[in-house]
């Protein structure tokens, strides 16, 4: 079923009939297809939901062009970037054609999958925003990450699972809160591998967090655990290239101080709380989609 997504994702952009524009789509790299998959769990393999998830995932797509030009970041999906191969202004540009294409896509659905859908995006961009403007300084303030984390990622999520329901005529309530929850462990998750893991299984620049100024749970967790000293010296490290060192350093506070395990034990929860929530409903699989989440090294 993912095939016929990626067909139709290809019919939307040459639909523009824009070669350009074809041969730059033909440059992004797919990536897990986590939101196709969670919509065409929830509401089956019909032709609209199929639809959604082409979608969605242009959406996302245009979401992390922008987001590796904001990031700095070189590569995506195990290969370069768009920004790294074409510039910025061809990333910033190939991202405005897939969110737009996407949204006159949306035009034709209900309009309340319409609605959930793009008040997503627009969230997701208050997120970004927030995000950027957060990293100027050290942010130690776990309420303000929770909410720059919905914005940014659950958002999106939470509103693919919405729109799904509506299209199967499910109770969209729960699987909006279902999917709120996923979202919110899927970034934390994310946060942690930007630490744990190389930038070869990531397929992304690793430990590019606090370089570019984000303090993701696992460091507010550190910070909060460690003597004044080492607050210090991990406040001289803020934005800074790391040497190899430095890092070790830091990967070192966060094994005394577990911060990983706390922020996965975190991510844990709001799993559970994800399941809780659609406790009673048809199994479709969305269990197993938790349990690929929290174990996925990339
Ligand atoms: C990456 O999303 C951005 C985040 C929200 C963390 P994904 O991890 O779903 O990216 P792809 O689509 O699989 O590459
Ligand atoms: C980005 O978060 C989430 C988006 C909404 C695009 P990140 O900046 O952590 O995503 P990655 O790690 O680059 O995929
Ligand atoms: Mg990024
Ligand atoms: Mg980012
Ligand atoms: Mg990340």
């Amino acid at each position: 079923m993912l095939a016929k997504v990626e067909t139709l994702m290809l019919e939307m952009v040459a639909s523009l009939k824009d070669a350009r524009s074809v041969e730059l789509f033909h440059k992004v790299p797919k990536g897990k297809r986590l939101r196709a998959k969670l919509i065409l769990k929830i509401a089956g393999p019909s032709p609209e939901a199929l639809k959604l998830a082409a979608i969605v995932e242009l959406i996302h797509a245009a979401s992390l062009l922008h987001d590796d030009v904001i990031d700095d970041a070189f590569t995506r999906r195990g290969e370069a970037s768009i920004n790294a191969q074409f510039g910025n202004k061809t990333a910033i540009m190939l991202g405005d054609i897939l969110y737009s294409k996407g949204f006159s896509e949306l035009t034709a659905m209900p309009q309340d999958v319409a609605f959930s859908i793009s008040n997503a995006v627009a969230l997701l961009s208050l997120g970004e925003l927030l995000d950027v403007e957060l990293s100027h300084t050290f942010n130690d303030n776990l309420e303000v990450y929770f909410d720059m984390i919905y914005k940014k990622t659950a958002s999106l999520i939470e509103a693919s699972a919405h729109a799904a329901a509506i299209l199967a005529k499910k109770q969209s309530h729960k699987y909006a809160l279902y999917g709120k929850n996923l979202g919110l462990a899927f970034q934390i998750i994310d946060d942690i591998l930007d630490i744990t893991q190389s930038s070869e299984v990531l397929g992304k620049p690793s430990l590019n967090d606090f370089k570019e100024g984000k303090t993701t749970l696992p460091y507010l967790y550190m910070y909060a655990k460690l003597s004044s000293s080492d607050q210090n010296r991990l406040l001289g490290l803020f934005q800074k290239e790391l040497s190899v060192e430095e890092s070790t350093w830091i990967k070192e506070k966060m094994s005394e101080t577990n911060a990983i395990g706390d922020a996965m034990m975190y991510a844990k929860q709001l799993g559970f709380e994800a399941l809780r929530v659609i406790e009673g409903e048809d199994d479709v699989g969305l269990a197993s989609i938790i349990t690929d989440m929290i174990e996925r090294n990339f």
